[in-house]
């Protein structure tokens, strides 16, 4: 596992937390932001945007993957994820099964971080092979 500092870790959730005022539900009312480490220390934020045809709809992890891979990233630390109905926090948001697939596309399952807020003061760091063990991802493709 790759090691985060504890000010590194609420560092990612206050920018996860600043994304929540982006997110785009006219629909359910879940609010989600994300931020996302990349290996040079640059942060990628991301919130849902949802669609009037609803299966366009696209999380906030997803987000902000795509912004940092439209911009040549390719190398990941750790992403936080916040996020609640109308935007209230009341426990962890986990990643939907999509954005874990899409995070295996781009990091390693071992040592990539996946950081949810458990409650004021509270979070929780797991490795995405916590989130999705017995993973298909591009080495199978070899
Ligand atoms: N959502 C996310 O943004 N991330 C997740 O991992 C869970 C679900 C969004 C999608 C949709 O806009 C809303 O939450 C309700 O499903």
């Amino acid at each position: 596992m790759t090691e985060l500092t504890g000010t590194e870790v609420e560092k990612l959730i206050r920018k996860a937390e600043e994304m929540l005022a982006f997110a785009y539900t006219p629909y359910s009312g879940f609010k989600v932001g994300a931020a996302l480490l990349a290996a040079d220390g640059t942060v990628y934020g991301g919130c849902n945007i949802e669609n009037a045809s609803f299966t366009p709809a696209n999380c906030a992890e997803r987000t902000a993957f795509f912004k940092a891979v439209s911009e040549g990233k390719r190398a990941f630390r750790a992403i936080a994820i916040v996020g609640g109905k109308n935007g209230i926090q009341t426990g962890e948001c986990a990643p939907c099964g999509v954005c874990r697939q899409v995070m295996r596309e781009f990091c390693d399952p071992d040592t990539f971080l996946v950081i949810t807020k458990a409650g004021p003061d509270d979070y929780r760091v797991r490795t995405l092979k916590d989130y999705l063990p017995l993973s298909f991802g591009p080495e199978n493709l070899l």
